[in-house]
């Protein structure tokens, strides 16, 4: 099964052809150096650049691949921006039409689930057993699912308030460490971690009255104060600190859901997926612990696709 896989919910747009998992070609146009001027995603600007990128990657793709090989058109129906989410929906309709190939509405979270399906090259070929516990952790949001079956995905826990994503953008802030913040504070843990296992300073982390649920905000407000009493000098310390404690409080909710649901197989996806931290500690949770290649952990085409064959295969 050969599928188009269209995304266009935030601030990526991706174009991409997949093969049975196998990604054949994954185009994207990221619009975040034109956001960032104004300081976050301005939603009216972005559905005007989904709208022009459309054309320059299918231009891209056209000259590589012969789109009449495909067997269905995916696209990202929810959730997202409204406008950015209606430009994918009006895109992938016309080349549907053009093509006269079916379509099929796709949810971006569960994208993200089996984004961890992916794979270039033979040998990073994984397949999921089930039931699986998924997790994704981007900068939107923070979800725990059960997976039953393909068809059958159930939300299990979700953040209460902020995405560990978008604490991280805010603690980094904080830091005076630029945006986006995952990848500086990482790069900082590992530099303070070079004699693994330093001590690091103690958050407190929050209590939830779902147990599987996660709440973020309080460790943002620990680290606002902890800065405002003893100021920046010690801010690496600080952001060892901040993703020692966030990591581990992630991964002891998904431990937590194994205890309870003796899963065959773990996923870990979204865009603090690329988190060094939180890859290898997921893998150790549990022996089928799957994790995207680095370049599918952010928003993309090619989960799109990939979640469409996961409902289209298992019919
Ligand atoms: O899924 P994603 O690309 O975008 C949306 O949610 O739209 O996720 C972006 C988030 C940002 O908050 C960024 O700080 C975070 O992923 N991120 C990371 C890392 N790389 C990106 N967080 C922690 N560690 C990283 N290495
Ligand atoms: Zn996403």
């Amino acid at each position: 099964m050969i599928v188009l896989g269209i995304e266009s919910s935030h601030d990526d747009t991706s174009i991409a052809i997949v093969e049975n998992y196998k990604v054949l070609f994954n185009y994207k146009i990221s619009q975040i150096e034109i956001h960032k001027q104004h300081g976050g995603t301005i939603p009216e600007i972005a559905s005007r650049e989904h709208y022009n990128s459309f054309y320059v990657l299918l231009e891209k793709i056209k000259k590589n691949f012969d789109l009449s090989r495909i067997d269905y058109v995916a696209y990202t129906k929810e959730p997202g921006l409204i406008g950015s989410l209606h430009m994918g929906y009006l895109f992938a309709h016309a080349v549907s039409l053009n093509l006269n190939k079916p379509i099929i509405g796709i949810n971006h979270l569960e994208g993200h689930l089996y984004s961890t399906q992916l794979f270039n090259k033979e040998e990073e070929k994984q397949e999921i057993k089930y039931p699986s516990i998924g997790l994704v952790v981007s900068g939107g949001h923070t979800n725990l699912y059960l997976l039953k079956s393909p068809d059958n995905i159930l939300l299990i826990g979700q953040t209460l308030d902020d995405a560990a994503g978008e604490v991280y953008d805010k603690v980094s802030r904080t830091l005076n460490l630029g945006f986006p913040g995952g990848p500086e504070i990482d790069k900082i843990f590992f530099q303070q971690n070079k004699n693994k296992n330093k001590e690091a300073y103690n958050f407190s982390s929050p209590k939830t009255k779902n147990e599987l649920d996660f709440s973020f905000s309080g460790y943002k407000t620990q680290i606002i104060n902890y800065v405002n009493k003893n100021g920046l000098k010690n801010k690496d310390f600080i952001a060892y600190s901040f993703q020692k404690n966030v990591i581990d409080y992630v991964i002891s909710k998904v431990n937590l859901s194994i205890k309870k649901y003796d899963p065959k197989s773990i996923l870990l996806s979204g865009g603090v997926s690329a988190n060094k931290y939180l890859r290898e500690s997921f893998l150790n949770l549990h022996k089928n612990a799957f994790i995207p290649i680095l370049e599918y952990t952010t928003d993309n085409g090619a989960m799109v696709a990939a979640r469409a064959i996961s409902m289209l295969c298992n019919k």
